[in-house]
């Protein structure tokens, strides 16, 4: 097996987010002359609250494109780098830190998932962004460029082109890691939009090498998180394709019974020092990144021996009691602990962590369905 080569980044993952987020953001204030924490702020209101107007615009807006690549692009790798890493700890992505990876980055931006991917595994092997907008991919890789050695920097390729016609292309070579992050929402929400996204989806699929991986991360809002989950649905009927995670093996989704509910993960993080600059002048509150994902492979590889149920609600106190929601091969089922007695069995427990079935036995009581 080839080493990674990480001879000049810093060895923590939480050391590379760190030195991302000041670089980039460095790298955007040199950019252009507006105010870019101002920008940043307007463009987070593009994103969530007009998202429908400016859609199509933000990153035409040289002052917002490079607020994308001074905030949005390290927050939105960083996050992807620490699924990546929690996925790869759960046994998800087995060998993915010994080989020097062959990326596709679909809807790319600022080669977001590429950064994320180089953040998590090291220097990359082969990497393709695919984007509408050939600008911001131009944008990153100017920036990243000078992180990378020749022989890297001349394996990244740029293609402008719509996902709407990614089963057309034809990339030689398969890829070992697939990312599709914060696209999705872009195409629109309700089942109107799914054989849009189940199209794409599915040509991105038939490009994984043997025992690759694709990753689709989408923001942890209820709105994009329930797309998720009926995408998820649907593509739990495709013969073509397995669901690693969040997962469990259940054949439909039982949190989308009640449209209150989504499931969704948290990651804790060593917020970088710019970041709580940049947070605490908006208003942001980052210090857990919110995220709801999917990890597809191709049919017939589920990963054997991993843990296989997962924690999909925070903490409920009520009179004394803890409850915490686990989604299970076959159903939904509430754990639920006196918390005076044992209070650090269910509390410390992360939303969104994968636990197994004996790790509590006979200390926690289990109930079916949600009982809260
Ligand atoms: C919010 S940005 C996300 C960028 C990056 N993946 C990330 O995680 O930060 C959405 C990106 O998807 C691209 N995009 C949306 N729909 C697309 C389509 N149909 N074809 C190609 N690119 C598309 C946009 O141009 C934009 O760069």
């Amino acid at each position: 097996m080839t080493k990674i080569n990480l001879s000049n980044m810093p060895v923590t993952l939480d050391d590379r987010i760190e030195q991302l987020f000041t670089r980039s953001y460095q790298y955007a204030q040199r950019l252009h002359r507006s105010d870019l924490i101002g920008d940043i702020e307007k463009l987070w209101q593009a994103l969530t609250l007009e998202r429908a107007d400016s859609l199509s615009s933000y990153f035409k807006n040289a002052g917002l494109r490079r607020a994308y690549l001074g905030y949005y692009m390290p927050l939105y790798a960083a996050k992807i780098a620490l699924l990546l890493q929690r996925l790869t700890k759960e046994g998800f992505l087995p060998g993915f830190a010994e080989k020097p990876m062959r990326v596709l980055d679909l809807g790319s931006g600022p080669l977001v998932g590429i950064s994320a991917a180089r953040l998590a595994f090291g220097p990359l092997k082969r990497a393709i962004a695919v984007d509408r907008e050939i600008g911001t991919m131009r944008s990153g890789y100017e920036f990243l460029k000078p992180f990378m050695n020749e022989e890297e920097a001349k394996q990244i390729f740029l293609r402008r082109a719509n996902l709407g016609v990614l089963k057309s292309f034809d990339f030689q070579e398969p890829f070992d890691l697939i990312i599709l992050s914060h696209v999705l929402n872009e195409f629109g929400s309700s089942s109107r939009f799914l054989p849009k996204k189940l199209e794409v989806i599915l040509a991105a699929i038939n490009m994984l090498a043997d025992g690759g991986r694709m990753l689709i991360m989408e923001p942890g809002n209820r709105v994009c998180s329930r797309d998720i989950m009926s995408l998820r649905d649907a593509l739990f009927e495709e013969p073509s394709v397995s669901i690693l995670a969040p997962c469990t093996g259940i054949d439909q989704c039982p949190l989308l019974k009640n449209a209150t509910d989504w499931c969704h993960g948290e990651l804790d993080w060593k917020r970088p020092a710019i970041c709580v600059k940049i947070d605490e002048k908006i208003g942001f509150d980052k210090s857990m990144l919110k995220y709801s994902y999917l990890l597809l492979s191709k049919k017939a590889e589920q990963p054997e021996g991993v843990k296989n149920w997962r924690i999909v609600s925070g903490n409920m106190v009520h009179e004394g009691v803890v409850r915490r929601y686990a989604c299970t091969p076959s159903e939904l089922l509430t754990l639920s602990q006196r918390e005076v007695t044992y209070k650090s069995v269910l509390t410390p427990l992360v939303r969104g962590e994968l636990i197994a079935a004996t790790d509590f036995e006979g200390r926690v009581q289990v109930v079916n369905e949600k009982s809260f």
